[in-house]
């Protein structure tokens, strides 16, 4: 369907909703990352990454909550791989933990962070689950942060050295390749909110950090081809349609401002090779900004990738900061504190629909917007293959007296969204396949252990995982390829 035209693809549209079956050859997953499963944090030679030591910082997380022991998935690792065989889910995208590979960020393999890996690739594909490697989901060996992090270009380079080791030792076996998990996370959490590792709040070095993990993107893009020739190669964004409250000019401006840094800033850049000029204008009173911008990098970062992963929760609304009265009048809900973190220096303020759900995240729930900003990257950037590389939402999961976890309202969002892919799909947009975020609860993040995301309860610390209602129900969805009517 790639190439052809929306409207001349019509009536699959109805067909799909209709029959809510999948393409043929659809890939079903699940995701995690390292950091928020696995614990382990010394074991086998591992380094700390900006994670360990931001999560240990006093009020940097929800109850002072670290991944120090998380899922304890690598001393469980077995009876994981077991689970996500019992799930049936063809494919599992997980990511590996940099400073196990290179406890310093630099230098030698360490094998025996390797060999975890290994284990866990031969373990999926010996139960015929397809894995698909993320290389960078945020936990930065912290050598390489005192030496300035992704501020830095030098980091650039050694995320080339780190991909070239990973990609020799696992090449054989693990074709599909992701190199960053939402570089938009890393630069504007990680250092200019300082919600996130390393906790920096400086929007220059945040512009900074977008080109240089952006930078490392397309370095990492180079040596994957050049090690796996047949690697299909991907980049993970968290895009979503940005809506202004109203039609008044102000808020169409903020609106323009928050898509110009959550959307435009990365899809701009790997799709069309330059930046927009808005955003280089705004924070171009900032140093050192995208100063750092050298000849030929836009080049190596807008080098055709095979695939885009799309990460989606929630499209956001904003205001003017001058028009809080207004969008209040209009009814809409402006949280307190508000959103700083996806509108922070962008002279904007999130507001809420009071008539919209939202999850335990406060994320409002609307799947059509999942399908707008497929389409959106469809129409504006590239046909390409898209996957759903996360979706999924927190609910106030509890376990009943009866031992069950009836999470109906995760399998509600669930559901949901996928009717929005295959609305997209219908739409004409070459969606490849659809993981959810995520196989189990784990750390998520700032939020600690307060935020259930899985299709699988943990019980934290002891470890003891139940599959929820949602795991048999998502079972049963891989199993038929298709949504109950
Ligand atoms: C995404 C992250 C993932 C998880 C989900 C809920 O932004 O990539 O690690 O925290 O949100």
């Amino acid at each position: 369907m790639v190439g052809g035209r929306y409207w001349e693809d019509a009536p699959i549209v109805a067909l799909q909703r209709g029959s809510g079956a999948f393409p043929d050859g659809f890939l079903w997953g699940t995701k995690t990352s390292a950091y928020q499963i696995e614990g382990s944090v010394d074991a086998d030679g591992r380094g700390p990454s900006i994670w360990d030591t931001f999560s240990h910082q006093t009020g940097a997380t929800r109850n002072g909550d670290t991944g120090d022991v998380a899922c304890d998935h690598y001393r469980r690792l077995d009876d994981d791989l077991d689970l996500l065989a019992r799930l049936g889910a063809g494919a599992y995208c997980f990511s590996i933990a940099w400073p196990r590979i290179q406890p310093t960020g630099t230098g030698p393999a360490n094998e025996s962070g390797l060999d975890f890996y290994r284990r866990l690739v031969d373990g999926l594909l010996r139960r015929s689950i397809v894995p698909v490697v993320t290389l960078y989901h945020w936990d930065l060996p912290q050598s390489l942060e005192d030496a300035g992090g992704w501020v830095s270009r030098d980091t650039v380079g050694r995320f080339a050295e780190y991909t070239r080791i990973v990609a020799e030792a696992l090449g054989d076996t693990v074709s599909t390749w992701i190199t960053l998990n939402e570089p938009w996370c890393s630069a504007w959490l990680g250092y200019a909110t300082g919600e996130h590792a390393p906790g920096i709040r400086d929007h220059g070095k945040a512009a900074a950090a977008t080109h240089h993990l952006l930078l490392a993107h397309g370095a990492a893009l180079q040596v994957l081809r050049a090690t796996i020739p047949s690697a299909q190669v991907g980049i993970g964004l968290n895009i979503q349609p940005i809506r202004p409250a109203s039609d008044h000019d102000d808020d169409r401006a903020a609106c323009r401002r928050v898509d110009g840094n959550l959307n435009r800033l990365y899809l701009d850049p790997l799709f069309k090779g330059r930046y927009p000029d808005d955003m280089l204008e705004h924070y171009s009173g900032h140093a050192p900004g995208f100063d750092v911008v050298a000849a030929g990098d836009l080049e190596t970062i807008s080098r055709p990738i095979d695939f885009l992963g799309v990460n989606f929760y929630s499209p956001t609304t904003v205001c003017a900061p001058t028009r809080r009265a207004e969008a209040q009048a209009a009814g809409f809900w402006i949280p307190e504190p508000d959103h700083r973190a996806r509108v922070g220096d962008l002279n904007a303020v999130q507001v809420l629909r009071p008539e919209v759900s939202r999850t335990q995240m406060g994320w409002e729930i609307e799947p059509g917007a999942l399908t707008e900003i497929m389409v959106r990257v469809h129409d504006e950037y590239a046909t390409l293959p898209l996957y759903v590389t996360e979706n999924g939402a927190a609910f106030d999961d509890y376990v009943g007296p009866d031992g069950e976890i009836r999470d109906a309202e995760r399998i509600g969002y669930l559901d949901g969204h996928l009717r929005a892919v295959l609305d997209a799909v219908g739409a004409g947009v070459d969606v490849r396949g659809y993981f959810v975020w995520s196989v189990l609860d784990n750390f998520e993040w700032a939020h600690g252990y307060s935020k259930r995301f899985g299709l699988t309860w943990v019980d934290f610390p002891s470890g003891e995982r139940i599959p929820k209602a949602s795991f048999a129900w998502y079972q049963r969805t891989v199993r038929d390829n298709a949504l109950e009517p």
